[in-house]
């Protein structure tokens, strides 16, 4: 069975993110299409995929555009597959920011009218040398704002990777079971 794993990312953690996925995936036996929606020029056939992992960055509180856009242009195909969608954000890293992270998943499922069978929030990292000053003011002083963490000291992976598999493969498997039993 095929997984289209359809991403965005800026400065690389959910490109990270989606080749894990894709690896792991393909040690459990499915096969694997990744998709960056930053690099599409228009809609794309999901035929072929029966399940659809949909993954994308938060910033400055919105996942980019091109992502919103591959959900809204491919909403018929979805709404027919199970899906996966993840929120890769810095807020998710932290209990007392759970519920910002979760706003900004649910105000882009608003905007887009998508209704997923599944949803999580992932923990992304920050990556210094990929930031100009702008974007290091805005991690330093509003996204960490009264954390102890400064971008001046590097590169720094919040990203659960056992949590992680747990939920894609929760989510795979859930859903071969379910299909296993309708055939019954
Ligand atoms: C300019 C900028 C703005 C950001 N805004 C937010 C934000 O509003 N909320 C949040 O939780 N994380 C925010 N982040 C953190 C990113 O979500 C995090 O670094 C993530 O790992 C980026 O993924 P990517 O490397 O795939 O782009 C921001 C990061 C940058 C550089």
């Amino acid at each position: 069975m095929t997984v289209l794993i359809a991403f965005a990312t800026v400065e690389g953690q959910t490109a990270k993110i989606a080749r894990f996925i894709s690896n792991i995936a393909k040690e459990a036996g499915y096969y694997t299409r990744l998709i960056n929606t930053d690099e599409l020029s228009g809609p794309v056939s999901l035929d072929g995929a029966k399940r659809v992992i949909l993954l994308a960055p938060v910033h400055e509180r919105r996942h980019p555009g091109t992502f919103e856009a591959f959900i809204t242009s491919h909403k018929d195909e979805l709404a027919i597959r199970k899906s996966l969608v993840l929120s890769v954000s810095l807020k998710a890293a932290f209990a007392s920011g759970h519920e910002e992270a979760h706003d900004y998943l649910n105000e882009m499922l608003l905007r887009t009218n998508f209704k997923p069978d599944a949803t999580a929030l992932v923990a992304g990292a920050v990556r210094p040398e990929n930031y100009g000053y702008f974007e290091k003011e805005i991690v330093q002083h509003v996204v960490l704002l009264g954390r102890n963490i400064d971008p001046r000291d590097g590169a720094r992976e919040f990203t659960d990777w056992d949590e992680l598999a747990s939920v894609v493969m929760t989510f795979l498997d859930e859903n071969d079971q379910a299909d296993l039993t309708s055939l019954k």
